[in-house]
This record gives structure tokens, sequence and C-alpha cells, in this order.
């Protein structure tokens, strides 16, 4: 068997979690369209094939546009409960036994959906595959940084009657011009309402952004990262706090954060002592699920099998999951390793 057989059969039954991934970029052309004919929206594309060939982009706010554009076609609890369900049922199909799932509740409420429509729908998902499939989860809502904070603001307090689902808040959308400290107050009122913290940061903004989510949004993990690299006592800060970075590689490559997967800093990360997880962002729009965000940055950087099985360990152990369910899953990746040498 040649070796690049054996590593992707190996990347695909490795136990892993994913923490970096928006259920709106989960949303496949297929189900838009299905989608949009039950709720007689009209999508500006003819076809699958011709909204597919639209998913070029030149950054990340080429794609934020496309982006927002799908998810007005997501209308009703419905709608967001079968987009959860097909994310669900394709990360089982992966071998992912427990993710953190980012949602975007200002891009709905803003069109005059509520906040319990949606999170209604993505709950009953979540319910439903931790009960068939055994996939635990968790819930953070993020605010878009392009709008202000009062935006934010309110979003959060339409969020307290279903705070029993939301595990944490995060920060997402158009970066550059939009730094963690416009957002230091709703953190700092989320924290004091018991919720985790992170934040989208150094994915195209500098390495300042990292630092101030550090500082004054202090975040349990940092999403992207990949520009704390241009500052050495910043990496220092992360290795010395462990602070982990959700690495996002097809996305990286797609909105040209860099240039080719070959160039991709990851293993650079990990020998610095980063704390690195593999994750998808927007699948349906980036080429690939987990499991194909693995196998391409494996290729790419030539990651041994020892290198894969530390970042499956590392997805468990940036999660927000127990000490005990921790340490239960990394026995579940010890054991696979074992079995598969
Ligand atoms: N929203 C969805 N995907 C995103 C990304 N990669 N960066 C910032 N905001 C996003
Ligand atoms: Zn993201």
């Amino acid at each position: 068997m040649d070796k690049e057989f054996l590593i992707e059969n190996f990347i695909n039954g490795i136990p892993k979690a994913e923490l970096h991934l928006h259920i709106e970029g989960t949303f496949e052309p297929e189900l838009m369209f299905k989608i949009a004919k039950r709720n007689n929206i009209k999508i500006k594309y003819e076809s699958v094939e011709e909204l597919r060939n639209a998913y070029s982009f030149g950054n990340l706010q080429d794609f934020l546009n496309i982006y927002y554009e799908g998810a007005n076609v997501l209308m009703t609890s419905d709608d967001f409960y079968d987009l959860t369900k097909a994310y669900l049922d394709k990360i089982h199909s992966q071998n992912v036994l427990h993710c953190e799932i980012f949602f975007d509740p200002q891009t709905h409420t803003s069109r005059g959906i509520s906040f319990g429509t949606v999170i209604t729908g993505i709950h009953k998902a979540l319910t439903e595959a931790k009960e068939k499939n055994g996939i635990s989860s968790y819930l953070i809502m993020c605010f878009l940084r392009d709008l202000d904070l009062e935006s934010a603001m309110k979003t959060f307090e339409e969020a307290i009657p279903f705070k029993d689902w939301i595990m944490g808040v995060g920060l997402d959308s158009a970066e550059v011009g939009n730094p963690p400290s416009k957002f230091k107050d709703i953190f700092d009122l989320a924290r004091s309402k018991g919720f985790m913290t992170v934040a989208h940061a150094g994915e195209e903004g500098p390495a300042e952004y990292i630092r101030e989510a550090l500082d004054l949004l202090k975040v349990s993990r940092i999403d992207h990262g990949n520009n704390s690299l241009h500052d050495e006592s910043l990496v220092e800060e992360l290795v010395r706090l462990k602070i982990p970075l959700t690495i996002c590689p097809l996305s990286n490559h797609k909105l040209r954060v860099v240039d080719k997967l070959e160039n991709h800093p990851l293993k650079k990360m990990m020998e610095m002592g980063l704390e690195v997880t593999i994750n998808s962002d927007d699948p349906a729009y980036f080429g690939g699920y987990i499991n194909e965000n693995y196998l391409a940055i494996a290729n790419a950087l030539n990651l041994s099998k020892e290198d894969i099985c530390r970042i499956a360990k590392n997805s468990f152990n940036a999660s927000f999951l127990t000490d005990v369910d921790k340490e239960l899953l990394n026995k579940k990746v010890d054991e696979y390793m074992a079995q598969s040498t």
C-alpha cells in the first residue's frame, strides 16, 4: 500500500474534535437550493454548479459577501435544523467525537428571524446527534465585529433566555479595522455571566489583535492566529499560557492567507510549542470538511502519524470538555495509535 493511502486511512479513523466551524459555512449548494425553493426565495445563481463556480475568493471580505448572501435563505427553525443535521451526519462519518460550533445570530436577527428560531433548530439537531451518534457538542455564539458594540449587546440580551444552550461567545467577520478592543465591554459582561470566550484574530489582522484578544477579551483560544508568528514575544506568551490556535488550512489557502499549503506555518507552529488544532472553518465554501483539511495539510507538510496524533489530542485538550472527558478521549487516541502500528 502506498504511503498516501495509509495516511488517508489513518486520518479518517483517528478520533478527533472540531473546534472552529461556522454552521452557516456548512451550507452546501444542494441544500441551499432545496431550502430556497421551500421558502420561495430566488437565488441569484441558476444552478448548484453556477453557485459553486462563484466560490473563488481574493480575500476574507470576498468570501463573507457570498457567505452572508447564502445565509439569507435560512428562515425557519427547520432550516437551521436541516443545516446542522447535515453537518453532524458528515462529521459522524469522519470520526469526530466532539464539536464546538459557531453561529452568527446577527446575520439572522438583522433579517427579522428571531434568536429563538435560529437556536431552537440548531439545538434540536445537536441533541439528536448526541442521542443517535454519541457526538457531544457545544455552541459558541459569535458577534459580528464589523457591526457595533451596541448590536452585540442587544444580541447578548436576546441570548440570555437560551444561555443553558450556549457555552461561549466568539468574534468573527471582517477583521481588519475591527480590533478586539472594540468588544471589551461585551466580553467582560459575557465572562461575568459564565460564558467562555474565544476570538478570531490574526487571520488577516496583525499580531497586535491577538494580543488584544488575550489581554482584553481574556480568550481561552485564538481562532486562526496565523499572524502571531510576526511577534516572537507573543508566540512565547501563547506557548507559556498554553493558548490553543484553531488552524484552518483549506480556509487559509482559499482566502489567500497562505499562497500555497506547502508554505502553511502549521508545522513551524508545532515546533515552536504552540498547541494547534486542525479545523474546516466553512467547509461548504472551502472544499473540504475536517478530514480533508487534515489530509491536505499532512500531504503538503509531510506530517507524520505522531504529528497527526498530537493534533488530534490537542483538539480534545483545547476543547471546553471536562478534564475527565479529555483524559478519556486522549486514551481513545492512544488506543487508535497502538492498533494502527
Ligand atoms: N465567518 C465565517 N468564516 C470566517 C472566517 N474565516 N473569518 C472571519 N469570519 C468568518
Ligand atoms: Zn472562522
